[in-house]
């Protein structure tokens, strides 16, 4: 299984964890997992050319805010990011990524 995947699940579980740890700890049994709600993502990429990418592409495993808080940085952050997200955590993003890379650094960055 993909390291984050699971990170993000034991993440996630031991969330579940704690809120279902007080309904069952009374009853001296396993938590109860069956209420357990993913948190719904609220941010949204900024408009401009490309942002369709970024939105489709940049929300699987983190909020927008991991974009969005980062000082405007040149493009060659972006395209470090961007290969970083591809080869180091398994992002599944195609060969060429120069739209989205465009879109990052107008959107987000100093040209
Ligand atoms: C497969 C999951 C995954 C996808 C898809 C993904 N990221 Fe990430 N991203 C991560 C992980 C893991 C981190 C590091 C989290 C941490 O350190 O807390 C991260 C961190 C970041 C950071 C913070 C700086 C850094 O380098 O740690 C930025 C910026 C970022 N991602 C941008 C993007 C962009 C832009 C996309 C779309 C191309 C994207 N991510 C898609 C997994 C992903």
């Amino acid at each position: 299984m993909n390291k984050i995947f699971l990170s993000l699940l034991l993440i996630a579980a031991s969330a579940a964890r704690i809120s279902a740890a007080d309904k069952t700890a009374a009853a001296g049994g396993e938590p109860d997992f069956s209420s357990f709600v993913w948190p719904v993502e609220s941010g949204t990429y900024k408009p401009g050319a490309g942002v369709e990418l970024a939105q489709g592409l940049c929300i699987t495993c983190h909020s927008t805010e991991y974009v969005s808080t980062q000082p405007p940085l040149p493009r060659k952050f972006w395209e470090a990011t961007v290969k970083k997200m591809k080869d180091k955590y398994a992002a599944p993003l195609p060969e060429d990524n120069t739209a989205l890379i465009d879109y990052l650094t107008n959107a987000y960055g100093v040209k």
